[in-house]
């Protein structure tokens, strides 16, 4: 979704736009534009398309200037078009805006009829006409007229804002969208995701909703919307940006998908008692008291997050037998859910800004369950609403397409299961000790599986890649993968395909099973193998071209399928860290070869902010 920054500093301010906004591309967008304060006026520059375009523009008709906000719009109100990128003026004002303004056809009616000149399509035009109202009627300057006007929006919105009068000095508030703030000796910073202050400065300070902050060089002062100031105490972050750069990969995603082992071993670190075979639960925030009387668990994520929530339901029954339900978030809220006290609710989300997670953890909250938070953005908004965040630490994820936080999430899970199952009685010492041992073993499985595998699923790739459709069937633990494996390959190869639960096939898919049809097949040896390799029978008696992801050394799949990509043996529980890398590749393989904008998939927004 739209991606937001500013600088109020000593130093040239459109570079420093221009490199935030791109290391917000991530997030989606369709144009862009700067506002810079320049000569005692604002200048503004704006591009529909890639940031190269706007890049262009700036070199055309260069803006000087130490004060500036930027944006990337993700079209919600109007197409994208230059009149309709941010940001947009009014008089002296210039606005950047990320979110929805609910009541906008009411302000807009209400703004025309009193004479403003609205000329975009925009939600976002109306807040800049509406402090530009605000500030002629005179009673304050910039800060008093944005708090005023925003007495009347409704909806979601992070807002940068600049008057011409007042140099350098921007106005941000937020409600709902995420706003970060980057602090340095010299100057402050704003943004909507951590990796575009980065390069800048560590010490970022997160805004609660209802915050409004006044930047200056080098200041930040924070009130609540009524004028009541408040304290937010600032974070070092230690991701690095070269952690936020690509290290000689073609694409974020495939050094992402590389990254796995890192990210799992930076996620298990200080967390796995070897000795005990336990989990140090410290940050996971509940009692042991809580543990043991937990009724039910409810998993509440979106997309590639639910399919870790899914899996994390197996981990959930099987380790700590406690009744586990996986709820699509934007499912969930709304539907008046039987839930109450006695209930925990893990909220899965990478970003931990989804909206759809935030409000349905939100709504289970109001209701006196309890809420944890399994998010990879420190201080991000799902964390922080919640009763306690047990973090992955992936680093920062830029590729649009979710894979090193997903399979930090699964870990996260099941040493949440381990946890619980261990105060709960129901793991034994035998079990959890192998369980945790493997744990530990996995970031080198990973790195063996993504090393060994690779060149094999580039040529499965290169076979494949005209397919029009891609079945991907896996039962247990691998249903949820077969699920990944198709949202993967859909989202950044634009290939038409579907993950199955192998039972469900001959209940109605089966029948498009056909000799173009390849179908990736999830066995590794555990107990639904035999199952499995029944259905991986039928598909190969239908002509369906067959490439099994299966077990070292596993003949029956050798002898039924085109081609078999190996995994070694583990625990069960843990087969799905390893099942899906291939998986990740070959959509990304596909997607390389289909020349696909891969790290920005069309359509596609890294952190989804809308309904
Ligand atoms: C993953 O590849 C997707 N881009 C998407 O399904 C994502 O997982 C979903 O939007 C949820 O995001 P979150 O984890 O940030 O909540």
């Amino acid at each position: 979704m739209c991606g937001i920054v500013g600088y109020v500093g000593t130093e040239n301010t459109a570079p420093i736009l221009l490199d935030g906004l791109r290391r917000l591309e991530y997030r989606g967008y369709d144009s862009a534009g700067v506002a810079i304060q320049s000569g005692g006026e604002i200048a503004l520059a704006r591009a529909v398309g890639k940031l190269r375009n706007l890049e262009r523009a700036l070199e055309a008709n260069p803006i000087r200037g130490t004060t500036g906000i930027g944006h990337t719009r993700w079209a919600t109100h109007g197409r994208p078009s230059e009149v309709n990128a941010h940001p947009h003026l009014s008089g002296p004002v210039a606005v950047v805006h990320n979110g929805i303004i609910e009541n906008h056809l009411a302000l807009r009616a209400r703004l025309v009829e009193r004479g403003a000149k609205v000329v975009s399509d925009t939600d976002t035009e109306l807040v800049a006409h509406l402090i530009h109202e605000k500030l002629r009627e005179g009673h304050g300057g910039l800060e008093d007229a944005v708090r005023r006007a925003l007495r009347e929006l409704h909806g979601a919105y992070a807002l940068a804002v600049m008057s011409r009068d007042e140099p350098g000095r921007i106005i941000v508030a937020k409600a709902s969208s995420p706003l970060v703030l980057g602090l340095a000796d010299d100057a402050t910073y704003c943004g909507s995701d951590i990796p575009a202050l980065l390069p800048y400065t560590r010490r970022m300070v997160f805004l609660e909703d209802g915050d409004l902050a006044v930047l200056e060089r080098g200041t930040a002062r924070i009130t609540r919307l009524d004028g009541t100031p408040v304290e937010r105490p600032s974070k070092e972050i230690d991701w690095s940006p070269v952690m936020a750069e690509k290290a000689g990969f073609k694409h974020f995603m495939l050094k992402e998908i590389h990254e796995q082992p890192r990210a799992i071993e930076d996620t298990l670190r200080g967390r796995l008692d070897r000795e005990r075979g336990d989990i140090h639960g410290h940050e996971i925030g509940l009692s042991e008291d809580d543990a043991r009387s937990i009724r039910r668990v409810f998993l509440l994520a979106c997309g590639t997050s639910h399919h870790a929530a899914m899996t994390g339901r197996y981990y959930l029954e099987s380790i700590a037998r406690v009744p586990t339900t996986v709820e699509l978030a934007s499912e969930f809220r709304g539907r008046d859910p039987v839930i109450g006290e006695g209930d925990l609710v893990i909220a899965v989300s990478q970003s931990g800004e989804t909206l759809d997670t935030l409000v349905a953890a939100r709504e289970a909250k109001e209701r006196g369950a309890k809420v944890l938070a399994i998010a990879n953005v420190i201080g991000s908004a799902i964390p922080r609403m919640s009763d306690a965040a047990f973090y992955t630490h992936a680093g920062p994820e830029i590729g649009v397409a979710s894979t090193k936080c997903f399979t930090t999430q699964l870990a996260n899970l099941l040493m949440f299961s381990i946890w619980l199952g261990r105060r709960r009685g129901t793991l034994g010492d035998a079990d959890a000790r192998a369980l945790v041992e493997q744990l530990a073993r996995l970031p080198i499985l990973m790195k063996d599986v993504v090393g060994g595998t690779r060149q094999l699923v580039m040529n499965v790739a290169k076979r494949y890649r005209d397919a029009r459709d891609v079945l991907f069937l896996g039962r247990g633990l691998n249903f949820p993968m077969a699920l990944e494996g198709a949202l993967k390959l859909k989202e950044v190869s634009y290939v038409h395909a579907e993950g199955y639960a192998a039972g469900e096939m001959k209940h109605g898919p089966i029948a498009l099973i056909d000799s173009a049809v390849p179908v990736f097949v999830l066995m590794p040896k555990d107990r639904w193998y035999d199952r499995t390799l029944g259905n991986l029978q039928e598909a190969k008696a239908r002509e369906g071209q067959v490439i099994a992801i299966a077990t070292e050394g596993d003949e029956s799949a050798h002898a039924v399928s085109e081609d078999v990509i190996e995994i070694p043996l583990v625990h069960e529980a843990l087969a799905p860290f390893l099942t899906v890398l291939p998986l990740q590749l070959y959509a990304y393989y596909v997607a390389d070869l289909k020349g696909t904008d891969v790290d920005q998939p069309r359509n596609l927004a890294k952190t989804v902010t809308v309904e």
